[in-house]
């Protein structure tokens, strides 16, 4: 279906928890979450029903998110559900990558043929000064995982902050080259009114660029699945490539074609704009699918033409990451 912008929404990610067994700093405060329990968000059954009418919509890729998807019990079984959609053509998933390593097969084997791993460090101290209680090491199990199983492409998303990590950019570019990885440098982002985001901590993606390019040929790629809001190079004589998102300073809304279901049923349109509806409430009280149906129509026909991030936080900014589901 195409919104008032003259862009092809076809793309629907979909919040399956805002619960994480991380708390990375840039996402979640440490504590006082209050989680939404289970009467709040919607069942998996519902998730399902939702994801089907959105089929009908238009809809052709879907990725799971959370929170942290894979601590959502039998997810597995929607991810088996969904693929058993005809209209569904694509489906991954953004994980944290602590579970991944258990579950890949399963995930696979549901119907999930590609994944993005969020990591932003390959240290270990560092990692768990970020996430306050991972371990570094279960995420690099589960991006081994991730390549064993063929999974293609298997993503890494690094947000790149000044003084935590920008010291490491050129590590991860050297994952790129070495592996089949297709590495992702992201623009740290104000979400959330969290007091980690410092103004002084975010990097642009040129600067990003500039490090790499003083030990790497970057050779502009062809797209790749599902390559979305991000720029990709191929780094002469390596393996995987290097992607490149810069949500502010080359803000690509304008080619953006996704909305978003959180885990308590709202869709909301974009990001960073504050305007949802509500459709848990539209299941609760009893719509049909063609009703369902025009209320995903009606997200999109309000979709704004551009996100207002720059413009500093606001009301637009009372949900934190987590709660929406990057
Ligand atoms: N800025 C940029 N990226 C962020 N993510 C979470 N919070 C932010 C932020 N403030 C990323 C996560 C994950 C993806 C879903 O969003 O690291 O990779
Ligand atoms: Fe959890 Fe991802 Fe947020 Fe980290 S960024 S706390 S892993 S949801």
């Amino acid at each position: 279906m195409i919104d008032g912008y003259g862009r092809n929404i076809d793309y629907l990610r979909v919040s399956v928890t805002d619960r994480c067994n991380l708390r990375c700093k840039y996402c979640m405060p440490e504590e006082g979450i209050g989680d939404l329990g289970h009467t709040r968000i919607l069942t998996l059954e519902q998730v399902h029903r939702l994801i089907q009418v959105a089929a009908g919509v238009g809809f052709k890729k879907v990725r799971f998110t959370g929170g942290e998807p894979l601590v959502r019990k039998n997810l597995v079984e929607l991810i088996r559900n969904t693929a058993n959609i005809a209209e569904i053509e694509d489906i991954s998933m953004t994980t944290n990558g602590i579970l991944f390593a258990d579950m890949a097969g399963e995930l696979k084997q549901g119907g999930l043929t590609r994944v993005n791993i969020s990591l932003d460090t390959l240290v270990d101290e560092k990692f768990k000064y970020i996430t306050r209680r991972g371990k570094l090491d279960d995420v690099k199990k589960g991006i081994q995982k991730a390549l064993e199983l063929n999974m293609d492409p298997v993503k890494i998303n690094m947000v790149v902050m000044k003084g935590f990590n920008d010291n490491e950019i050129l590590d991860f570019a050297d994952l790129a080259y070495h592996y089949p990885l297709h590495v992702r440098f992201i623009e740290f982002m104000p979400i959330g009114n969290l007091p980690f985001h410092k103004q002084e901590r975010v990097m642009s993606i040129e600067d990003i660029q500039d490090i790499i390019k003083q030990e790497y040929v970057l050779l502009p790629a062809e797209k790749i699945k599902g390559s979305g809001p991000a720029r990709y190079y191929q780094l002469k004589g390596g393996q995987g490539s290097v992607g490149f998102i810069s949500p502010l300073s080359q803000h690509f809304c304008a080619s953006c074609n996704r909305i978003r279901l959180t885990a308590d049923g709202k869709l909301r349109s974009c990001l960073y704009h504050n305007r949802e509806v509500d459709l848990k409430l539209a299941v609760q009280n009893g719509l049909g699918d063609e009703q369902l149906a025009q209320l995903f129509k009606k997200a999109i026909r309000n979709k704004p033409g551009r996100h207002e991030m720059s413009n500093g936080w606001g009301i637009e900014n009372e949900r934190k990451m987590f709660q929406i589901g990057g």
